[in-house]
């Protein structure tokens, strides 16, 4: 018989620790363990004992309490964990996981664990936009840690903003995903194309657009963990390939158009997350352009390959999703590409918003579909709407098998 799995709970000092019951019950309910561990803060907002109820077990709080039968608690607690879950987790308890602060048994349990960290985060709004937060947060998330993305709304303080506390279902759902991995992408082989290029001006300049890679890197990791076997082909970013992915690094346009063709035939998906520039340099110059006194710069510049519209009039059995990056018009915008493109899907982002695009951890997509469909995923961290999309793509493959 397969173990049981176990949930790690950290409950902190936020108001929304009483939904910490809620996340306890419901995966509780789905035959889930949960071993909770409160803050002094947490066990501020709600009682241990109605966490012990719930969980029907003891609730660790104090790091040097001798009452329960651990001989090095925060060990064996790490150890126990399938999933260690911060929920509702403060600026504080984020400031020191970011920081390798290990003062109570949440921390120190944090540090010691091997399990994956699902946190979700709960807080006043400018708690949460403050650079502090923001670069913890960043820090965390560099290091492979994933977050439950709080959502906009009234905050218990009075003011309005992003700060609440995620719905359980999304928390519970994203435990559930990392308890039991989906394998729904077994057999398929995706490419995923991801970051900028550069095009050479001369042996020191080139132009250039502000992709990171986040988003390209997000969906090949999320494809792989689903099964699916992913080449990655990738303009200059500094990421780490992700488990399982094979990566092929690119700088130009041009390049990247003869990787993403040559293998396209050999691909049942191809998911164009890559910006790569509409325009090179004519004639990049072979040594460093001087500076003439005043006098300006001219370039020449040509339209590159429209690498999707090329491999979308050689589609076969593949579905090929593109990205929108647009600042305006976006649905009438990614609408005309779906079409001049002959792509399944587009995601559509607006990268002139803030939290979406461009760099950063979060994405917010439109997705059109050629069956006329449009869908709506809202703000979330890249890997949640790598899964999000990559849900559409299985449910299309799962519809061409009826
Ligand atoms: O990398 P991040 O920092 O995480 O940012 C993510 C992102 C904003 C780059 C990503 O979400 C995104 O929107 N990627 C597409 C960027 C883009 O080039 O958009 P576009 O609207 O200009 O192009 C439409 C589609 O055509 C895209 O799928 C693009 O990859 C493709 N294209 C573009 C130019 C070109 N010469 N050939 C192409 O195939």
């Amino acid at each position: 018989m397969e173990k049981r799995k176990t949930v790690v709970l950290g409950v902190t000092g936020s108001i929304a620790a009483y939904k910490a019951a809620e996340i306890t019950s419901r995966l509780m309910k789905l035959n889930v363990d949960v071993r909770v561990i409160q803050t002094e803060g947490g066990a501020q907002f709600i009682t241990p004992l109605t966490l012990e109820t719930l969980s029907r077990a003891p609730v660790y709080g104090d790091q040097f309490s001798r009452e329960t039968p651990y001989d090095v608690e925060h060990i064996a607690l790490a150890k126990l964990a399938d999933v260690f879950l911060v929920a509702p987790a403060t600026a504080n308890f984020i400031a020191k996981a970011a920081n390798g602060v290990a003062d109570d048994l949440l921390t120190t349990t944090y540090l010691a664990t091997l399990a994956p960290v699902l946190i979700a985060p709960a807080m006043n709004v400018n708690m949460l936009t403050h650079p502090a937060t923001e670069q913890n947060i960043r820090v965390l998330k560099e290091r492979g840690v994933l977050f439950v993305e709080p959502e906009e709304g009234l905050l218990a303080c009075g003011d309005v903003g992003r700060g609440r506390l995620a719905p359980v279902e999304s928390i519970v759902s994203a435990v559930i995903a990392l308890l039991e991995p989906k394998q729904d992408l077994a057999g398929k082989r995706i490419l995923v194309t991801a970051g900028p290029t550069k095009e050479s001006i001369d042996p020191v300049r080139f132009l250039s657009n502000h992709s990171s890679g986040k988003m390209g890197f997000s969906l090949a990791k999320a494809a792989a963990k689903r099964g699916a076997k992913v080449t990655l082909i990738t303009g200059p970013v500094s990421l780490t390939t992700p488990a399982g992915v094979e990566r092929v690094s690119i700088t130009s346009s041009a390049e990247l158009c003869e990787a993403v063709e040559s293998r396209f035939s050999g691909c049942d998906a191809l998911i164009m997350a890559a910006a790569p520039a509409d325009f090179t340099v004519r004639n990049s110059a072979e040594h460093k352009i001087k500076k003439n006194g005043n006098d300006g710069l001219t370039l020449e510049l040509v339209p590159t390959q429209d690498i999707l519209k090329k491999v979308g009039q050689q589609k076969k059995h593949q579905l090929v999703m593109g990205f929108a990056a647009e600042t305006q018009n976006m649905e009438e915008n990614a609408l005309a590409k779906l079409e001049k493109k002959n792509l399944d899907f587009i995601a559509a982002n607006d990268v002139a918003a803030k939290d979406r695009g461009f760099a950063v951890d979060t994405n917010e997509i439109t997705l059109y579909s050629r069956s006329g469909k449009k869908e709506q995923s809202g703000l979330k961290a890249k890997d949640e709407i790598a899964d999000w999309l990559l849900d559409r793509l299985s449910a299309a493959w799962a519809e061409q098998q009826k």
